[in-house]
């Protein structure tokens, strides 16, 4: 009797493992098939071959590339290299890419791993790009001024916080203000898996100001990008695993509303209610994680791989 007990519990136990793990892969979207949708005039960004996992575009086509990613177990082409912002002008015919240098107080260059950016304008015109950096995996984000003519980034500084414990991508509101989010709620790699394989939906989105830090939503299965509605007046949240995205009002306060929740839906159906403009099954693109639209052309970029710029 007692042995039988035992088996039932092994039974239900391993019920419940294969029940949750094919939850895990669905949230993962492991087994999705993907249906090829071409565009007629696409090509790679020469000089990016070990990532370009955000990209931010300014209103005069001169866009920032962070390349060079390393994070806990995804690949990496240049492991032994730090990671680097890269140039790029879209008003060019045919654009290559220059690598920015960094100068200022940054010492530690070795350890730089940017991860997500974003550019704050301020009404002299300055441009600041924040970028998102994992120095030995841990986050910070660092401030730098672009300095157009020297083509260089200045460090200004370097923000760490209790809020910000594992950052993916930011989008910047002021020179040193932002929100981000935190696609982990753990910093430790075992919890973390746990948090990621359970769905705990812990992950959360901080506003930082050097005066106030505050957690601005929460309860997310992975929130990972994040930007700002060109009015600055809604901020959209992307939920990786939940496969949604979140449209929030953002108050003068900087507290955020949820507005609505858009899952995407029947994609590859006859009514979708977003339009695939390009889809590609691994063969030219790996691991792509952000797409940019300057004057009716996409640039496409990846988390450790190549980049392409396509004509809409
Ligand atoms: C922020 O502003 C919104 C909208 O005006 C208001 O509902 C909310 O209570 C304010 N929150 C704080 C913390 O001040």
């Amino acid at each position: 009797m007692a042995k039988l007990t035992v088996l039932t519990l092994m039974g239900l136990g391993l019920a419940l493992f294969r029940d949750h793990r094919s939850s895990y892969e669905e949230r993962l979207n492991a087994f999705r098939e993907v249906k090829p949708v071409e565009l007629p005039n696409c090509n790679f960004v020469k000089g990016v071959e070990a990532g370009s996992e955000d990209i931010e575009i300014l209103p005069n086509g001169l866009a920032f590339i962070s390349s060079g990613l390393k994070y806990p177990g995804i690949k990496s082409f240049e492991p032994d290299k730090p990671g680097k912002i890269l140039l790029m002008d879209l008003n060019e015919e045919d654009p290559a890419v220059l690598e920015l240098k960094i100068t200022g107080s940054k010492s530690d260059l070795s350890s730089f791993n940017p991860h997500g950016i974003s550019t704050f304008t301020d009404e002299d015109n300055a441009v600041y790009l924040l970028v998102v950096n994992h120095p030995d995996f841990k986050s910070t984000v660092e401030v730098f001024k672009f300095q157009e003519e020297e083509k260089s980034l200045l460090h200004l500084k370097t923000i760490r916080h209790k809020l910000l414990p594992s950052l993916n991508d930011i989008v910047a509101v002021g020179p040193e203000h932002f929100y981000a989010t935190n696609d982990h709620y753990f910093i430790d790699p075992y919890l973390r898996s746990w948090e990621m394989y359970l769905g705990l939906a812990w992950s959360y989105v901080v506003y930082y100001s050097p005066n106030e830090v505050r957690v601005a939503a929460e309860g997310f299965d992975f929130a990972n990008g994040i930007n700002i509605s060109p009015d600055g007046k809604y901020v959209y949240i992307s939920e990786l695993l939940a496969h949604k995205i979140h449209v929030y009002e953002k108050h003068a306060n900087w507290t955020l509303t949820l507005l609505k929740v858009l899952r995407i839906q029947n994609i590859l159906t006859e009514e979708p209610k977003v339009k695939l403009v390009y889809a590609e099954n691994g063969t030219v693109l790996q691991g792509c994680s952000v797409a940019s639209v300057y004057k009716g052309k996409l640039l496409i970029g990846t988390v450790y791989h190549k980049a392409l710029y396509c004509e809409l």
